[in-house]
């Protein structure tokens, strides 16, 4: 696994659908696809705005939420935020999210309308020395899966933009979902092949630890060992010591995308950062036998969604 450079060159030049193909098949397979400039600028007032958050006491200057479907920020104090601002940073917010999937609908070309959009979010705060709760500490490796957001199998791509004026935004990445699964998820994750889906998903569960499975309706076993394994792994010594590390620092300007459902990564130092969530239907996936959701049914020897 690695990163793939895609520089302004190569999009000028336009991408075929074999080489969109390509690049679905590496991502899939856990590189990153990284832009060393953004193919998608924010216009230089909006920047001014969204990097002039955090000096000032600004209401806006803790992480905020876009949902696109319903175009409404979440995590901003409407009773004390400035009435203007928050309009501001929503119509910003709205065009960033519009631009993205304006650019990925031609680059991503076979995931075209096979995708469900997402929350995109702005991360105005310093990542380095956060004081969070383990489970919601972004400096330790983990696989991301949403709590409140099953994905029945889709899978998690998240597009990402540096804007801040100088920095760099500091990752560390570990190995792929397959392999960190078979190194630190023990041998008796395999639960016999007639097991009923809520049998083989407690089983992963057991097999790292995590005893009963947490209850929810709208979780399939699939999400259920996706949201365990998530906490396990933000929770485990052994892995957070022991695991491959490949630190990537993504510069000032830059944009990058990654599946993180498959792709461990941690965020070590960093400030304003914007960001897209895609979930890219199964059907749509170019490889999906390196897919998380495949994996784990090969493991479990059963349908898991
Ligand atoms: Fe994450």
């Amino acid at each position: 696994m690695g990163l793939v450079t895609i520089t302004r060159e190569d999009l000028a030049g336009g991408i075929t659908g074999a080489q969109a193909s390509l690049l679905c098949t590496k991502l899939e397979a856990g590189d990153i696809l990284y832009f060393p400039e953004t193919p998608v600028p924010i216009a230089p007032d909006d920047l001014a705005f969204l990097l002039g958050q955090q000096q000032t006491d600004s209401s806006l200057h803790k992480n905020i939420a876009y949902k696109p479907n319903l175009d409404k920020l979440s995590g901003v104090d409407t009773k004390t935020a400035d009435a203007a601002a928050v309009e501001r940073l929503r119509r910003i917010m709205r065009d960033y999210s519009q631009h993205v999937i304006e650019f990925l609908t031609g680059f991503l070309a076979p995931y075209q309308g096979k995708w469900r959009l997402d929350y995109a979010s702005f991360r105005p705060q310093e990542e380095e020395g956060r004081d969070l709760a383990l489970r919601k500490r972004n400096d330790l490796l983990h696989t991301d899966a949403f709590p409140t957001r099953p994905t029945h199998g889709a899978r998690i791509l998240r597009f990402f933009n540096n804007i801040h004026p100088t920095r760099t935004r500091d990752w560390l990445v570990g190995d792929p979902f397959a392999t960190v699964v078979k190194e630190f998820a023990p041998a008796e994750i395999r639960p016999e092949p007639d097991n009923a889906l809520s049998r083989a998903a407690k089983g992963l569960g057991r097999a790292v630890g995590l005893g009963k499975a947490i209850p929810s309706i709208k979780r399939s076993p699939y999400d259920d060992f996706m949201m365990r394994f998530h906490n396990f792994l933000k929770e485990n010594a052994r892995f957070q010591a022991e695991c491959a590390k490949h630190p990537w620092q993504f510069p000032a300007g830059s944009s990058w995308m990654v599946y993180t459902d498959t792709v461990p990564h941690a965020v070590l130092a960093g400030q304003y950062a914007l960001e897209q969530t895609l979930l890219v239907e199964p059907e749509a996936l170019v490889a999906p036998e390196t897919s998380p959701l495949k994996v784990l049914e090969r493991i479990a020897g059963t349908a898991l969604v």
